[in-house]
């Protein structure tokens, strides 16, 4: 059993992980229509790391024996104009999840359900190692700058990426 208040906050945090696998899938055609097939499968990967973190909290939802509310997915943005931006809006993106996990923690915590607090830590630490994640893509594409076979070695290393 879950607090009223913790399931609809459980239910919120599926829809952003989906939201965001969302925002990186449509992050990844970009990539792949600029020829950074690499990049692109960095976001593919990642795609898969949102949906693993929407199954692992739908899964406890579950195990709580309380019934998992899908609700509409927001429409990404499109309007990404290059590499170094998909990755400033990534870090961006983690940020704003990791105050929502930071939140859902607290509710756990004023609601007095200390499994579900204890759950939710594997998320806190997720989210050090997402953050991390995309500010060092990030660094790389940034000090690469304009020099074309710099991104493209970038491009192949993160071609190498896969789940873990
Ligand atoms: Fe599910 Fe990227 O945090």
């Amino acid at each position: 059993m879950l607090s009223a208040k913790l399931l609809t906050n459980f239910n919120d945090q599926i829809n952003k992980e989906i939201y965001s696998a969302y925002l990186y899938l449509a992050m990844a055609s970009y990539a792949k229509s600029i020829g950074l097939d690499g990049v692109a499968n960095w976001f593919n990967v990642q795609v898969q790391e949102e949906l693993s973190h929407a199954r692992k909290l739908y899964d406890y939802v579950n195990e709580k024996e309380e019934r998992v509310m899908l609700t509409a997915v927001d429409e990404p943005p499109q309007n990404f104009v290059s590499a170094a931006d998909l990755f400033e809006k990534t870090l961006s993106h983690e940020k704003k999840v990791t105050k929502l996990i930071e939140s859902l923690v607290n509710t756990a915590r004023s609601e007095k359900d200390k499994i579900a607090e204890d759950f939710l830590q594997w998320f806190v630490s997720e989210q050090v190692e997402e953050e991390n994640n995309a500010a060092l893509v990030l660094r790389k594409i940034k000090s690469a700058g304009n020099d074309s076979e710099k991104l493209s070695a970038i491009d192949k290393e993160l071609a190498k990426r896969s789940m873990d």
